[in-house]
């Protein structure tokens, strides 16, 4: 063997936590078993921390990461102030500036244990700049993280000069998935235009979709269901997401829970964006003020796939985050009252198995067969790493070490402090 990883709390998809020993050769987990004696090039010891397959970031903006207040400050705070400065500061851009600044974000979430990414690529500037530099990061990163790249319209594809043709250039450089923002668009019929766009070129291309969908207030913006007819009827099911989706948040409960319905028998995920939805939605209430994130608790609990993702990280948008998927997930909990024992551990399953569904990821977890992306997690269980936010002892991809952190500690009148009560 080439890596063992003894005496690990192994999590496997949504199977229970189970006590063993975790083998690895080559790229791949071999052997997950009680007392593994095989040689090995390197062991491990876990003592009881939780081993689970890699945190995954189901959406992020990597080429506008680490670029807040390079432009301007956003002193609103508002989504449309982010846009304004996006719009100002994106022909300013080079490939090696992006590529520099999405590198070290990368590498903020691969020390915090991510080991796949789907980013968006915003598609509408001539150069292609965004999709140029992330396919050039997926190549000279694909040692330490797998990234997706999400064809993504920022100003939208048909009310857009151009929007059509743009969208195309970069699925033709090499971008994996087609996005959209339907809600973006001028009138009702070019946001249903743009979705039959994005289903058309995906159809034909053989490619995933994720669409920034209905990312705001208005419980009039209804492409979530456009989306759903579209992927019922082409039976595309998985391969589809709806990212954000925060208009159902201020749906009225009859028509969100029929919508549910369709969405379960579609197949279609949504993925939930807890720090941008929250910091950028319901700027206009007063009070009650909506909580701006859509409604995971209540998709979970009806079958849906739910994923989730960091979207930004210091951008135009949102100028805090440091790439941390454990971070969301306790945000998710928070804001969408996740605190019961079985609803914690969800939190935890969007950032790991449930966005790999979300990715469409083969071979994902910790079983003899999965690709060996790792992640020790300095916490016994699910609900701890929720709790205390843990460091990431070890990250492993393909079975190679990419990321190691040494855990803090603390002391109080020279005791030490061990957050884990009863240890
Ligand atoms: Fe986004």
């Amino acid at each position: 063997m080439d890596i063992v990883l003894k005496n690990a709390n192994v999590v496997h998809l949504d199977e229970a936590v189970r006590k063993a020993d975790i083998a690895i050769k080559g790229d791949r987990v071999v052997a997950v078993e009680t007392n593994i004696d095989a040689e090995a090039g390197q062991i491990i010891e876990c003592g009881g921390r939780l081993v689970s397959g890699s945190l995954i970031d189901a959406h992020v903006h990597l080429d506008a990461v680490l670029a807040a207040g390079l432009e301007r400050d956003n002193q609103s705070g508002t989504l449309h102030e982010g846009i304004d400065i996006w719009t100002d500061f994106k022909p300013k851009r080079t490939v090696e500036a992006i590529k520099e600044r999405a590198r070290r974000a990368i590498d903020w979430e691969v020390a915090q244990g991510t080991g796949f990414i789907r980013t968006h690529a915003d598609v509408c500037d001539a150069e292609q700049l965004s999709t140029q530099a992330l396919i050039e990061l997926r190549d000279e990163l694909k040692d330490r993280v797998d990234i997706q790249i999400v064809a993504f319209p920022q100003v939208g594809i048909k009310s857009y000069p151009g929007g059509e043709a743009q969208m195309r250039a970069s699925l033709d450089m090499g971008a994996d998935v087609v996005g959209g923002i339907p809600h973006n668009e001028v009138t009702r019929e070019a946001g249903v235009e743009s979705v039959m766009f994005i289903f058309d070129e995906a159809e034909k291309r053989g490619l995933m979709i994720d669409v920034h969908c209905d990312e705001v207030d208005d419980s009039h913006a209804r492409f979530v269901e456009v989306m759903v007819e579209q992927t019922f009827k082409r039976c595309m099911g998985a391969q589809v997401t709806a990212s954000h989706c925060v208009a159902m948040h201020s749906y009225n409960n009859a028509y969100a829970y029929r919508l549910m319905g369709w969405i379960i028998r579609s197949g279609m995920n949504v993925t939930a964006n807890p720090f941008d939805n929250i910091i950028l939605q319901a700027r206009e209430d007063t009070y009650p003020k909506r909580r701006g994130m859509t409604r995971v608790k209540e998709l979970l609990a009806a079958g849906v796939n739910v994923g989730m993702g960091h979207d930004s990280i210091m951008d135009p948008w949102y100028p805090l985050g440091r790439g941390d998927m454990v971070e969301a997930a306790s945000l998710t909990l928070h804001v969408c009252q996740m605190s019961g024992v079985e609803e914690i551990d969800n939190c935890f399953d969007m950032i790991t198995w449930r966005n790999a569904l979300n990715l469409g990821l083969e071979n994902y977890g910790v079983a003899p067969g999965c690709q060996a992306d790792l992640v020790v997690f300095d916490a016994a269980s699910k609900a701890d790493v929720l709790r205390i936010n843990p460091a990431c002892t070890h990250v492993l991809k393909r079975g190679k070490l990419v990321a190691e952190t040494k855990p803090a500690e603390s002391t109080v009148m020279g005791g030490a402090v061990n957050f884990t009560p009863g240890s």
